[in-house]
């Protein structure tokens, strides 16, 4: 019986389709061929996607479409199609798909990424806009900033008086992760030596899972071996020990006799909204919204930092102009904060030409066509996946001049910013979607730049030379460094002075 409902089915999808496609002519984009059943999913190098993409493009054009199992995808890669998805027709193409590992650890869409698009999705984001990530917020949060970049100061300037190799690439990471725990929940969760707590290594399970292959989301009819493989008991056990950890800060926040902290982190502001009934949150609403934050929001401002550095090393004559830069500006100040980087155009380019070549996140976060649409005469049908592939718009020759070169001058009087105008500059998305975090994060990131690049002067190990720095990426949504970044810092004039 089930034989023949399921026989019956699969004629019914097939008549369909076929009825579809004689009265309506469908004209998708173009894309290399792929195999019956699979589609083109054994072409597909998830190592580098964003690299694999742009090498498609050379072929297909700057949009081109794909099939991975029974989705559909498309890729577009140039400034204009840019601004066609994420503005003109952003309202037809700001979903996101609903796949198994997402559902799961947004507890079924309740965060602010994964929510599909509808009134909740608007409120959460608006909420997110207005009352967690806000310019004044983000000011308020400045002296955790400052504390925590100062601890990775002194860690490096430890390290440097012992003359010891420096792995960057971990020191940002944990700076990072205790800013974020901090502004999040008013608790940094490492211990003292900097090793990775529990909690570190859950949330890098869960980055993994968010872009895990799952069998059942390209081949529904397969799922069973989600479960074979053991993918599902491994999403299931994340997920559970992660709810734990959500629960017991959320406990340690409604408890009565809590210590007031000196100031409201982010589980106080949402626990404040549920009570105030502004919308019908529930207890999974704020974990699902931690959940995003740590995977959205610590790895990214790190990640770019690294990129910056791994650039600059790169690039000896930016790096000290963007030195001296600094130095002469903030001259015998005893730290450095966020206001005194407004100015400094150098600096600023430096941060604009890194997000323009190694942009954090390089296909942004997928998205999901919500009703049927047509680009540049192209058809593209409902809940097809979407990239924007913000990487290879970066390095697109026809919006920049030797667009593989490291040169920031290229923003000097130049008024392209990457807040989601201007479409060939795009490491934040646009419309609808654009990341809320998006100041958060660049303060983070500019305020550690800043004092990496002001107290220490930066050398390779012996027998390096600056070619054999290597920019290969891990693969991941967030776009990290996958050899670390090793360097000798030696303390300069000023770090003697300010600690004198
Ligand atoms: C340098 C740092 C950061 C970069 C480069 C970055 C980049 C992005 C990008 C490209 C997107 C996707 C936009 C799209 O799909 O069109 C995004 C979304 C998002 N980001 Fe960020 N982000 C950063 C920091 C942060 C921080 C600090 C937070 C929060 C603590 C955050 C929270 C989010 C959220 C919640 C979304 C989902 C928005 C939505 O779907 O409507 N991000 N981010």
């Amino acid at each position: 019986m089930l034989f023949i409902l399921f026989f019956v089915a699969i004629l019914t999808v097939f008549f369909l389709r076929q009825n579809h496609r004689k009265n309506e002519p469908f004209h998708p984009p173009p894309g290399p061929k792929g195999l019956p059943f699979i589609g083109n999913l054994h072409q597909f190098d998830a190592s580098k996607p964003h690299v694999y993409f742009t090498e498609l493009g050379k072929i297909h054009g700057p949009i081109f479409s794909l099939r991975f199992g029974s989705k559909q995808v498309v890729v577009v890669q140039s400034a204009k199609l840019a601004k066609e998805v994420l503005q003109t027709q952003d309202r037809n193409f700001c979903g996101r798909p609903s796949m198994v590992g997402i559902q799961k650890l947004s507890y079924n869409g309740l965060d602010i990424a994964f929510a599909p698009y509808g009134e909740y999705q608007k409120k959460i984001k608006k909420i997110s806009v207005v009352h967690l990530f806000s310019s004044k917020r983000v000011e308020s949060f400045a002296p955790i900033r400052e504390e925590e970049v100062s601890r990775m100061i002194e860690k490096i300037s430890f390290l440097s008086s012992t003359s010891q190799i420096i792995n960057l690439s971990d020191l940002l990471s944990s700076f990072a992760r205790s800013n974020i725990c901090r502004v999040a929940f008013g608790k940094r969760y490492k211990d003292d030596e900097g090793s990775s707590s529990k909690f570190d290594s859950l949330i890098r399970e869960a980055e993994a899972l968010f872009t895990s292959l799952f069998i059942s989301d390209y081949f529904p009819y397969f799922g069973w071996l989600d479960k074979l493989t053991g993918q599902f008991s491994r999403l299931e056990k994340t997920c559970k020990d992660l709810d734990d950890f959500y629960e017991e800060i959320i406990n340690d926040h409604l408890e009565p006799n809590k210590s007031n902290s000196e100031r409201e982190d982010i589980v106080d502001v949402l626990l404040q909204l549920m009570k105030d009934r502004s919308l019908e949150l529930t207890l999974d609403h704020v974990k699902a919204v931690l959940m995003i934050i740590f995977i959205a929001g610590a790895d990214t401002s790190s990640a770019m930092v690294i990129w910056t550095m791994t650039e600059l090393m790169k690039n000896p004559h930016s790096m000290k102009k963007v030195q001296d830069e600094l130095r002469e500006a903030i001259q015998n100040k005893v730290s450095i904060n966020n206001n005194d980087l407004v100015k400094l155009e150098y600096f600023k380019a430096v941060v604009k030409e890194t997000f323009r070549l190694q942009p954090a996140t390089p296909l942004l976060v997928v998205h999901e066509t919500i009703r049927k649409s047509t680009i540049e005469g192209y058809d593209i049908l409902p809940k097809t996946l979407v990239y924007v592939n913000a990487w290879a718009i970066g390095r697109d020759p026809n919006s920049w001049k030797e667009p593989e070169n490291f040169m920031p001058e290229r923003f000097l009087g130049s008024s392209i910013d990457f807040k989601g105008n201007d479409f060939e500059l795009i490491p934040f998305g646009a419309g609808r979607r654009i990341c809320p975090g998006m100041n958060l994060g660049v303060a983070s990131y500019e305020l550690a730049l800043a004092n990496l690049l002001y107290y220490f002067d930066w050398e390779l190990p012996s027998g390096l030379r600056k070619e054999d720095i290597d920019i290969d990426p891990l693969p991941g949504i967030t776009m990290h460094k996958k050899n670390p970044l090793c360097l000798l810092a030696k303390k300069t004039n000023i770090y003697n002075y300010m600690i004198s």
